[in-house]
C-alpha cells in the first residue's frame, strides 16, 4: 500500500511539473508526507537584500563608506530585483562612486532610508570627475526611499577656498547621475546642495520620477534641479524643485517629455534649452509641461537656443502654469549667450509648434519676452487665456516684447500683446523639420 501511495503521488507531482513547463515556468515539486507543494526557485534566486552595513559601512558620516557601497554593489548585481539597503538613521560618507550595470541583472532598487553625504575635503575629487553618485547601463532600475544625499555643495559655490578653486575648474560635478539606462524610476528621495545639477538623466529611455524633493540655495551657481539629455519618454511629477539655476533643463535629443504637478522656485524656471551651443544641431519634440507652480523664479517657462546653431523644437506645450512674482513667465531667446558678447550668425535652431495656454499670475519684469531669429523666426507659436499682473519689486517693469515671432492668440489676454505677428507658418515650410529626424 505505502508504495503505491509513493507512486501515485510521484505521478501527480510529473503531471504538474509538466504542466508548469508547459507554462514555461521552474518546478520544483517536493513531498513531505501526503502532501507536496512548488518551490519556485527562480524566486529564491532574486529579490534578494543586501545592506551596506553588512559590508563594512559605518554610517557615521565620518569613515568613508565607499568600498562598502561598492562590495554592496558587486552582490547586488549578480540576482535580479535584488536590493541594495540604504538604512534610516544612519549617515554615509561616499566619494565619488560609479554603480556600473553592465554587468547586473534587471530591476535592481537603491533603497534610500538614511542620509548619503559628499566628501567635503577637496582631496576626495579627482580631476575631470563628472559626476558624484553615478549608475550607468541598467534597466529596471529604481531609487526610492525617504533618504536623503546631501552634496554639502557650499563650498564649490564660492571662490574663496583656494582648494575648490582648484578643482572645480576640471571638474563639473553632478550630484545624481544616471546613464544609458531604460526604465529608470527615482522616487521618494531627497537631494540637496549639489555642487551642480541634482539629478541628471544622460541617454535613457524611460524615466519616472515622483515624489521627489531638491533643493539648494536660490543664490547657488549652476545647481540645476533635474536636468534631461539626450533622453526620451520621460514624466516627471509631483516633485518640489528649489535651485540656483533651472528647476527642470530640457537639452538636446529629448523626445516625449510629460512634466505635471510640480512645484519650482526658487530658480530659473522650467527650461527647453540652452539648445545649439558651438555650431551643434539640436533637437527637442513634444514635450508637454502642465499644472506647474512657479514662485520666485528668473523666468517661468522658456526656450533659449544659442546662435550659429542647427535643428529643431517643435511640439511643446505649456499649460495650467500658476506664477508668482516671476521676473519673465514667457520666455524664448533664439539669442541666448551666457557671457557678455557672442557672434551674430544666421544660422539658428527653428522653433515651432509652442502651445501657451492658461498662464496666470504675477510678473515682476516683464509678462512675455519673445526674441526670435531673423533668419528662424518663431512660428506657429498659440498664446491662450493668459493672465499675466504687474507685481512691482524694484525692477524696471517692461511691456511685452516679440521680435520675429509668428502665432495666434485667443482671448483673454492679459495684458495686451500686440507685437504677434500672422502669416508664416511652419505648416508650410518643411524644410524647417530637416535637421531632425521626425
Ligand atoms: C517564479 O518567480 C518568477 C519571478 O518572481 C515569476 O516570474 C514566475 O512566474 C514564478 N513562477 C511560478 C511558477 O510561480
Ligand atoms: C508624445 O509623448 C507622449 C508621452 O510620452 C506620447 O504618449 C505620445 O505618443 C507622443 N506623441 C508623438 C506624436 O510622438
Ligand atoms: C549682433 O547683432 C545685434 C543686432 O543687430 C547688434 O546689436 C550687436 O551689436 C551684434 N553683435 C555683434 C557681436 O556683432
Amino acid at each position: 500500500m505505502k508504495g503505491f501511495s509513493f507512486k501515485n503521488e510521484t505521478f501527480i507531482v510529473l503531471i504538474a511539473c509538466l504542466l508548469w513547463l508547459s507554462a514555461s515556468a521552474i518546478c520544483n515539486a517536493a513531498t513531505t508526507g501526503k502532501h507536496w507543494r512548488y518551490t519556485n526557485k527562480s524566486k529564491q534566486r532574486e529579490g534578494l537584500k543586501f545592506d551596506v552595513l553588512d559590508y563594512g559601512a559605518k554610517g557615521d558620516g565620518r569613515s568613508d563608506d565607499t568600498k562598502a557601497f561598492q562590495a554592496a554593489w558587486a552582490n547586488v548585481c549578480k540576482a535580479e530585483a535584488s536590493t541594495l539597503i540604504v538604512p534610516y538613521g544612519y549617515k554615509f560618507l561616499v566619494g565619488p562612486i560609479s554603480f556600473s550595470g553592465s554587468n547586473c541583472h534587471k530591476s535592481i532598487t537603491f533603497q534610500l532610508d538614511g542620509t548619503i553625504v559628499a566628501p567635503i575635503d577637496p582631496k576626495a575629487w579627482g580631476a575631470s570627475l563628472d559626476q558624484w553618485l553615478e549608475f550607468t547601463n541598467l534597466v529596471g532600475f529604481t531609487i526610492k526611499g525617504k533618504g536623503t544625499i546631501d552634496g554639502r555643495g557650499s563650498n564649490w559655490w564660492t571662490d574663496s577656498i583656494y582648494d575648490f578653486k582648484q578643482v572645480k575648474h576640471t571638474t563639473h560635478l553632478k550630484a545624481l547621475m544616471i546613464i544609458g539606462s531604460s526604465k529608470t524610476t527615482v522616487t521618494g528621495i531627497t537631494i540637496r546642495n549639489s555642487p551642480l545639477f541634482h539629478l541628471t538623466f544622460d541617454s535613457c529611455d524611460g524615466v519616472l520620477v515622483h515624489d521627489v524633493s531638491i533643493s539648494s540655495p536660490g543664490d547657488s551657481p549652476n545647481t540645476d534641479g533635474i536636468h534631461l539629455r539626450t533622453t526620451k519618454n520621460v514624466v516627471i511629477h509631483h516633485t518640489n524643485l528649489a535651485c540656483g539655476d533651472d528647476c527642470i533643463s530640457i537639452q538636446t535629443g529629448c523626445t516625449n517629455v510629460i512634466i505635471h504637478d510640480v512645484n519650482c522656485g526658487p530658480g530659473h524656471g522650467i527650461s527647453i534649452g540652452s539648445l545649439g551651443i558651438d555650431g551643434t544641431t539640436a533637437c527637442v519634440s513634444n514635450i508637454t509641461v502642465r499644472d506647474i507652480k512657479l514662485h520666485d523664479t528668473m523666468t517661468g517657462v522658456r526656450i533659449k537656443t544659442w546662435q550659429g546653431a542647427k535643428g529643431l523644437v517643435r511640439g511643446v506645450s505649456f499649460s495650467n502654469i500658476q506664477v508668482s512674482q516671476v521676473e519673465v513667465p514667457i520666455m524664448i531667446n533664439q539669442y541666448y549667450c551666457d557671457h557678455s558678447i557672442c557672434k551674430n550668425s544666421s544660422s539658428a535652431v527653428s522653433i515651432a509648434d509652442i502651445v501657451y495656454e492658461n498662464i496666470r499670475g504675477t510678473y515682476t519684469v516683464q509678462p512675455l519676452h519673445l526674441s526670435c531669429s531673423d533668419s528662424k523666426p518663431c512660428m506657429d507659436l498659440s498664446l491662450s487665456d493668459i493672465e499675466l499682473n504687474p507685481k512691482p519689486n524694484g525692477h524696471q517693469m517692461s511691456k511685452p516684447f516679440c521680435w520675429q515671432a509668428f502665432g495666434e492668440l485667443n482671448a483673454p489676454i492679459v495684458p495686451e500683446i500686440d507685437c504677434l505677428q500672422e502669416g508664416r507658418s511652419s505648416k508650410r515650410l518643411g524644410h524647417h523639420y530637416a535637421n531632425c529626424a521626425a
